[in-house]
């Protein structure tokens, strides 16, 4: 099992402009990768096509030896749903439903909220939120609506984890909060993580690092 990508490259526009150039890589079961590099290098980029959000130009991605750009919509759906969780920046859970709701989303369109019910709370207590279950996101702070946003990409047990900038919009202590939780999923529960950050300390947690610089891996360790 594994993300594997071969000779990927991205263009955006017309005239078009290279925003990644003949990227390979595997990113293996269970790993933790950091994606870095400057602002414009092509982290978002390369984690969208790596997590199929977004299509390359050239190359394909395989995961779990699925090739998912021949994939039907409906299957893709699915397969996006039960295998892999997305954080980003900010988090977009939904203003009109509580906590819980928001983490159960993705639960309910496979009609398994009740199901995952207990583990829905079983991660609200982990991630100190017990009490505020019932709360709509504007009466949490930024850190606890991050955290039921990373609850809510947990809710399915993934088997990969993709993270945009998840500390990006947070405080250092609400930071290491979440990295502290990104970190325990990946070491529990053996989900491969897959993070863009900009923070070197952070990045450092990674048990590996690629370094992108005008859309090619310049430093893979
Ligand atoms: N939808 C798009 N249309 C046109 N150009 C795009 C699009 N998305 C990204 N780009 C361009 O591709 C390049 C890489 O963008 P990307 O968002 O991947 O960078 P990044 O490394 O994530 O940067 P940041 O650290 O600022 O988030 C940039 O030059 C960007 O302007
Ligand atoms: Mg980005």
């Amino acid at each position: 099992m594994a993300i594997v990508a071969a000779h990927v490259s991205k263009r955006f526009g017309a005239p078009p402009v290279a925003a990644l150039t003949d990227i390979s890589l595997r990113i293996g079961d269970g790993e933790f990768v950091s994606l870095t590099g400057r602002s414009g290098s092509g982290k978002s980029t390369l984690l969208y096509i790596l997590s199929s959000l977004d299509l390359p130009s050239e190359g394909k991605v395989e995961i779990d030896g699925t090739d998912l750009t021949t994939m039907p919509p409906e299957d893709l759906y699915r397969f996006r749903n039960e295998r892999m969780g997305f954080i980003f920046q900010f988090h977009y859970l939904l203003a009109e439903l509580n906590a819980i709701e928001n983490i159960l989303m993705p639960a309910r369109k496979f009609r398994q909220e009740l199901a995952r019910q207990p583990y829905a709370k079983a991660l609200l207590e982990q991630f100190g939120l017990a009490d505020k279950m019932h709360r709509l996101p504007r009466q949490l702070s930024g850190g606890e609506q991050q955290r039921v946003a990373i609850a809510r990409a947990l809710i399915m047990q993934p088997r990969y984890l993709f993270a945009d900038e998840p500390t990006g919009s947070l405080d250092s202590v609400n930071g290491d909060i979440v990295m502290g939780i990104i970190r325990e999923v990946n070491r529990t529960e053996k989900t491969a993580v897959v993070m863009v950050t900009h923070d070197p300390d952070f990045a450092n947690l990674a048990q590996r690092q690629i370094r992108l610089m005008d859309g090619r891996v310049v430093q893979a360790e």
